[in-house]
């Protein structure tokens, strides 16, 4: 760049940004001829890139070889620039997340509507903590998370136009926070302030670590997390008697159960715990003084329930406080868009608010507007609602359950590939994308099965073909093949399948 520097020249961005969006639209043509999970050492980038940062600008060429020389080339951004010697250094170090042969954990999708709406966002780059910030980030989030209540045919009580309301978070783990420090305030403002020893947190030991995170943040007694024993005959589901029991013993000794999280689609196994009889456990009954905050993390398969055939794992949940889903796992919305309602938003408005007189405006000062710095942890937020906005306009309901059956239909798929083998077993019936599996050892060796698993993982991911993560189910190593990513077809899925087949047989040919 000559002369002085001009960061927001609109002509430069346009080059710029055209180029870009070659870029990265090549990298997709191309995904699948990258490894799907990085083969590199640790600290690998230390010894590529310099120690100090430039003192004179570089190019755009510079920078997009150093992500990628062959896409920088065939972008042809400035042949004579190219330099064949030049090391490509940040993609051999990326997972790929997009790829079509990425099926470990949950997916984290993107799209070109979710991408437009993040370019949107970064283009327009305000930060809407108060509404008075940017009147249409404010405004547009809560309609269009009143839109995505409705979808998901969440009871009104959750919709803006009541007490309640919808917030974008950036993760479910920021989304189960605040409504901890608002469950907490509630009842620590009834019981006051000493109480907090006694307030007593309930989840199964399926729930995401996020709670357990949430509670240490929330200073929650570490002795007053319970972590109840899920069902293995309920395919690791919670019993609700599990959560009566404990419950009715710690009120009996004096302390005030005040939280509980039901997961609708576990990390591990996607299990679905029963949220009409755990939550109506929760409600407050003749004589006792408190109800218990009931959540529902819906992080991943809360997408799935924007069909009418899933909607069923969602009843029961007129009977939560809050509810959480993930956008940005299976909903084609970019990282980050955390979905998350309450029916009482005053809770967390009396947790989380702050009023500094370099904050104060009109609106806020006469109560006529939303203001979501008082939902949330940080003050700045981004103009998120744009990407969700984006894809709910840009595919519409139908497209976006025919992505979803799509989806649980190649899941079938995989999960009949599996079955029709007998050196393999499904470890537990699947309910959406996520079929969780297992080598089985060699006769009378059941002791070996772990390590097998494991070094059928490690083999398997080393290829670089597909990347699958593994949990532990009652002691036992599982493989976890979790389907969602948005260029994922039936050939990936039999490919993957052939690659798990041979390293199988490898792997069984040493025993
Ligand atoms: C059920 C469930 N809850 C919560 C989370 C945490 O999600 P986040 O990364 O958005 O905090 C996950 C992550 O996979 C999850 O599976």
């Amino acid at each position: 760049m000559e002369g002085g520097l001009k960061p927001m020249d609109a002509e430069q961005l346009r080059e710029y940004g055209h180029k870009m969006v070659d870029f990265i639209a090549d990298y997709y043509k191309n995904i699948e001829n990258f490894p799907v999970l990085s083969q590199v050492q640790p600290g690998y980038l230390r010894k590529l890139l310099p120690e100090t940062a430039p003192a004179h600008s570089e190019t755009l060429q510079d920078v997009l070889e150093d992500i990628d020389e062959q896409d920088a080339n065939a972008c042809n951004l400035d042949p004579d620039a190219f330099d064949p010697d030049v090391e490509t250094k940040i993609l051999p170090g990326v997972t790929h997340w997009q790829s079509p042969d990425y099926f470990a954990y949950f997916p984290s999708n993107s799209s070109v509507a979710g991408f437009l709406g993040e370019m949107l966002s970064a283009g327009i780059n305000m930060v809407g903590f108060s509404w008075i910030t940017s009147p249409a980030a404010t405004e547009l989030e809560m309609i269009v998370l009143d839109w995505l209540a409705k979808v998901l045919k969440l009871p009104d009580e959750f919709l803006s136009t009541g007490q309640g309301g919808g917030v974008i978070q950036g993760t479910a783990s920021e989304a189960v926070l605040v409504v901890i420090l608002a469950a907490r305030d509630k009842v620590l403002r009834r019981f006051g302030k000493d109480a907090i020893s006694k307030l007593v947190v309930y989840c199964s030991d399926q729930t995401h670590s996020s709670l357990q995170k949430a509670c240490q943040i929330g200073g929650i007694y570490p002795e007053n997390f319970r972590v109840l024993k899920a069902d293995p005959s309920r395919d690791y589901a919670l019993s609700p008697d599990t959560l009566s029991e404990a419950v009715s013993h710690d009120m009996a000794t004096g302390l005030i159960p005040f939280f509980f999280c039901a997961t609708i689609g576990t990390t591990s196994s996607t299990a679905v715990d029963p949220l009409l009889e755990l939550g109506k456990i929760a409600k407050v009954k003749p004589g006792e003084s408190n109800s218990i905050w009931f959540h529902v993390d819906a992080a991943y398969a809360g997408s799935a329930c924007i069909c009418p055939e899933y909607r069923g794992y969602m009843n029961g949940v007129e009977e939560a406080d809050s509810f959480n889903m993930n956008a940005h796992k299976w909903f084609l919305t970019n990282f980050d868009c955390s979905a998350l309602w309450v029916k009482d938003r005053s809770a967390l408005i009396q947790s989380l608010s702050t009023n500094p007189e370099y904050l104060k405006n009109k609106a806020s000062q006469e109560n006529l507007v939303v203001d979501y710095k008082d939902w949330q942890i940080p003050l700045g937020r981004r103009f998120r609602s744009l990407k969700l906005w984006m894809v709910l306009r840009l595919y519409g309901l139908e497209k976006l359950q025919a992505y979803i059956r799509n989806h649980i239909e190649l899941a079938k798929l995989f999960e009949e590939l599996v079955a029709q083998d007998k050196r393999f077993e499904i470890v537990t019936p699947r309910k959406f994308s996520l079929v969780c599996f297992r080598l089985l050892p060699p006769p009378s060796n059941e002791d070996y099965a772990n390590k097998l698993n494991h070094d059928l993982l490690d083999s398997v991911n080393s290829t670089g073909k597909l990347f699958i993560s593994h949990t532990l189910l009652s002691d036992r190593y599982i493989l976890r093949f979790a389907i969602g990513a948005p260029l994922t077809e039936a050939r990936h899925i039999v490919g993957a399948w052939k690659v798990l087949q041979d390293e199988a047989a490898t792997l069984l040919s040493k025993c």
